[in-house]
């Protein structure tokens, strides 16, 4: 490592652990029943020396519970994007909690939910799960139950959640591979995956015509191994050669309803067989969604009559809980809608450029892409595929500027450098990160320009 970005982090990690006793208090607690002091391990792939305990979440800021506060713009990696606790699905879910938390059986709200998601999504059939993972595993077994076929098709360097199916990565020479780190696997990725890289609708063309594919399942814009933009005309292409071979199309939103109400799909168009979407979708209470079109339901309804009797192996006993459904409810109501978007699209917007303004006073070949209110900045050109957004991350060197930053009060999430704006993000908020990122490239500026 550059002896410079060593000297940085020491000092940054020192200062981290002096400002915040009592975080490591309770991680010290906590590590005498939780490895690493924390109960998920996805929690310890923060830059901090320590976990980092919090208080309390309200809106855009997250309060340390050594008091220090911070803007956040991780957003619990998009569960909390509309903001911490909206206060219309927090007075949603009080109201319910003395009622009933879970009982598997529907509630009165449960109608009105269905227009709602119909509406929004512009799709007709719906089902709830309690996480994106488990919509995108619903989804996968739908696909191939309604055609019969016994494949999915994903991009390299996808993210779809802890799905056996999409935990894959294309090798040197295009073979279907594991993705390497997998604990206890034994899935094997090539009897139930092919893959190919995004924005290459030639490979696409060629899987498709094998004739084993069930679905094509998608991030609209690949959020997951850096941002990777859509080339004009991909998403279209990609449409008309699924419908030309009777491939279903699986538009996965869990991080592009960054885009407009109803996601990017919706914004732009584009006809989706499957829709799935999860984390933000209830304004951060637990739950997932997956909806079809009413060609894949008359398809899943002489399926299923043809189905031997017994486990689907779809779905979890806490799915669809009165918890959930109320905070949906409230969400569509209050959060679904344009005037979020609106907010949410200016801060964007403001961030975007001043971190465009930043780099360029710094002279630093980076770029930013962006999708509505999510965006990403890291070295240009923008990448076409996942393995070149991959490639040019530098995780040293970021998890040093996060660190940099959360010392100085603002949260970034720890994978890559994505930053969320929410409704309750103020432009004052986007200010004060402009200002604390501008002196950051006055040290960070020389190493990003070496990257
Ligand atoms: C596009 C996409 N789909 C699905 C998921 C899975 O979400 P969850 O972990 O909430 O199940 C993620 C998580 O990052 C995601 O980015």
């Amino acid at each position: 490592m550059n002896a410079a970005l060593e000297a940085l982090i020491a000092r940054e990690r020192q200062a981290f652990i002096a400002a915040r006793p009592q975080s490591a208090t309770f991680a010290r607690a906590a590590e005498r029943h939780f490895a690493g002091g924390v109960p998920l391990h996805w929690m310890r792939d923060w830059p901090t020396p320590s976990p980092l305990y919090f208080q309390s979440a309200r809106d855009a800021v997250v309060t340390d519970v050594d008091g220090h506060e911070y803007v956040d713009f991780c957003l619990g990696d998009t569960g909390a994007m509309f903001g911490h606790s909206p206060p219309a699905v927090a007075r949603a879910i009080a109201a319910q909690a003395p009622l009933g938390l879970t009982t598997m059986l529907p509630d009165v709200r449960v109608a009105a939910v269905g227009e709602g998601l119909a509406a929004l999504f512009g799709l007709p059939w719906w089902q709830l799960t309690q996480t994106a993972t488990d919509a995108n595993r619903a989804v996968l077994r739908q696909a191939r139950m309604a055609t019969g076929r016994p494949r999915v098709l994903v991009f390299d360097r996808c993210y779809h959640g802890t799905v056996d199916e999409t935990m894959v990565i294309m090798g040197e020479d295009g073979a279907t591979l594991p993705r390497p780190g997998q604990v206890g696997r034994i899935h094997d990725p090539v009897a139930s995956t092919v893959v190919v890289e995004f924005n290459d609708i030639a490979a696409v063309v060629i899987a498709l015509a094998r004739g084993d594919i069930a679905c094509v399942l998608a991030e609209p814009v690949m959020t997951n191994a850096g941002m990777v933009l859509p080339q004009p005309g991909f998403l279209e292409a990609l449409r008309e050669a699924c419908t030309r071979r009777d491939v279903l199309l699986a538009i996965d939103e869990t991080h592009t309803l960054s885009s407009g109400p109803g996601g990017y799909a919706r914004a732009r168009g584009l006809a989706a067989d499957f829709i799935v979407c999860g984390k933000a979708i209830a304004g951060g209470v637990p739950c997932g969604i997956y909806g079809y079109s009413d060609a894949v339901a008359q398809r899943l309804l002489k399926a299923d009559a043809r189905r031997e009797s017994g486990h689907s192996g779809i779905g979890t006993t806490l799915a669809a809980n009165p918890l959930a459904i109320a905070a949906l409810a409230a969400s569509l109501a209050h959060l679904h809608v344009p005037a979020t978007y609106r907010v949410m699209e200016a801060r964007a917007q403001q961030l975007a450029s001043g971190i465009e303004a930043a780099l360029q006073r710094h002279r630093v070949k980076w770029q930013v892409s962006r999708v509505g209110a999510r965006l990403e900045f890291g070295p240009a050109p923008a990448p076409r595929t996942g393995r070149q957004s991959v490639q040019a991350i530098d995780h040293e060197l970021e998890g040093a500027l996060h660190l940099y930053l959360l010392n100085r009060g603002f949260v970034l999430t720890p994978f890559h450098n994505m930053m969320l704006a929410s409704p309750v993000t103020t432009a004052a908020q986007v200010d004060a990160f402009l200002t604390v990122f501008s002196t950051a490239l006055d040290e960070f500026a020389p190493m990003m320009r070496a990257t």
